[in-house]
């Protein structure tokens, strides 16, 4: 179908399940054990209920925002996500670049370390000059190399490190396991390392991940770099407050999507109790908290952030969105959320995302509240 017929993120998911490789499809759609949590993830969003306020101008409204320090037309971003070219395969992530670039929100990327095109081609295929992007980092055994990642990244012009800890190894994905990986659209910065190939895509790039990570090596990697660090994949309160103490700039709660732990709790109930603490100690002013998984409306974005939430994050919609039509499927990807995201922000009442706050929420629903 035309690009333009698409009402909603799950006609891409629809689209994919239908076009895209087995191998992609097992790659991009799988999740972890029972995928209870990919389940959940997004289960738990339809918990939540708001209270709309009434007899607001709402003629403008305006979702812009700041994400780290730096301006931002939505407070929605696009989350790392490796192996672009299985479903997109001449362009790959570049495509993301181009989407979110050429589009009037101009939505963050995030680039996966195990993005299947260069660093350097992503940055170079952005259009814009005021597009941001990010680096998702993971730590590799061999230190030097994640050191030279850091440095390409910071030389490339990126504006924040983002340090994914929840993969010490990689989850059980049964459906990706089942098909066998090739690495002809595999990492192109893990180009050169051995891989194992026969027990799908996930498996063969488990070998990259440092499982020995601790909190030392954030201490460590905040020496190396001027960059903001953000630790991705915390999902307990403990932890959140461990990172702030570290000196990291954010964190990201977020499970992988429900590809790591099956059964790790719903992130958007994580951010509820989260936010409480962090105020409470008094540094929801020194953290900010993103989060991603199950995210696939513009309600969804808003409760995360009447949650305290700074940024969310989404991860397969993308994907997904890239496969069927490239960077033209991206773009109607961000415009379809940006406007559910301006309506629903119509109904309840708000016009600008720093209005938003728990007062929208009933939280007697709320797990954790
Ligand atoms: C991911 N995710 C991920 N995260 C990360 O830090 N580095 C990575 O390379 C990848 N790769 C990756 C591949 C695929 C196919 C998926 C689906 C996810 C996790 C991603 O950043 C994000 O946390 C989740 O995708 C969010 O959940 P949703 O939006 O997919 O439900």
């Amino acid at each position: 179908p035309d690009v333009n017929n698409l009402t909603n993120l799950y006609d891409f998911e629809f689209l994919a399940s239908q076009i895209l490789t087995k191998q992609a499809w097992s790659y991009y759609s799988s999740a972890a054990d029972d995928e209870v949590t990919q389940r959940e993830n997004h289960a738990a969003y339809h918990r939540i209920f708001f209270k709309p306020r009434i007899l607001v101008n709402v003629k403008e409204v305006d979702t812009s925002t700041t994400m780290l320090g730096e301006k931002v037309g939505v407070p929605f971003y696009v989350s790392a996500t490796a192996l672009c070219k299985l479903g997109n395969p001449q362009e790959g992530e570049k495509d993301i670049a181009r989407g979110c670039g050429e589009s009037d929100a101009k939505p963050v990327q995030m680039i996966s370390t195990l993005a299947s095109c260069s660093l350097q081609e992503i940055v170079e295929a952005a259009p814009s000059k005021e597009q941001i992007q990010w680096f998702q980092l993971y730590v590799n055994s061999d230190r030097k190399i994640t050191d030279d990642l850091v440095k390409n990244a910071e030389k490339l012009g990126l504006k924040a490190i983002f340090v994914t800890v929840d993969a010490p190894s990689l989850g059980n994905r049964e459906k990706d396991a089942k098909v066998k990986f090739t690495n002809s659209n595999g990492a192109k910065a893990m180009e050169k390392s051995n891989v194992d190939e026969s027990k799908g895509a996930s498996r063969a790039l488990s070998s990259f991940i440092d499982p020995a990570l601790n909190w030392d090596d954030i201490v460590e990697l905040k020496t190396k770099t001027k960059l903001p660090i953000v630790i991705k994949g915390v999902q307990c309160v403990e932890d959140v407050l461990k990172a702030a103490e570290v000196g990291a700039a954010g964190v990201v709660l977020s499970n992988h999507g429900g590809r790591q732990l099956d059964f790790s709790r719903a992130p958007i109930e994580v951010l509820a109790e989260t936010m409480p603490a962090l105020r409470e100690k008094k540094l929801d002013d020194k953290l900010e908290v993103f989060i991603d998984g199950g995210v696939r409306r513009g309600t969804d974005i808003l409760k995360a952030l009447c949650l305290g939430a700074k940024g969310v994050g989404l991860g397969r919609p993308f994907l997904y969105s890239n496969s069927c039509y490239g960077k033209e499927g991206v773009k109607k990807a961000i415009e379809l959320l940006k406007d559910e995201l301006e309506m629903s922000m119509r109904l309840l009442g708000v016009t600008s995302i720093d209005q938003l706050s728990e007062k929208y929420l009933d939280l007697s629903t709320i797990h954790g509240r």
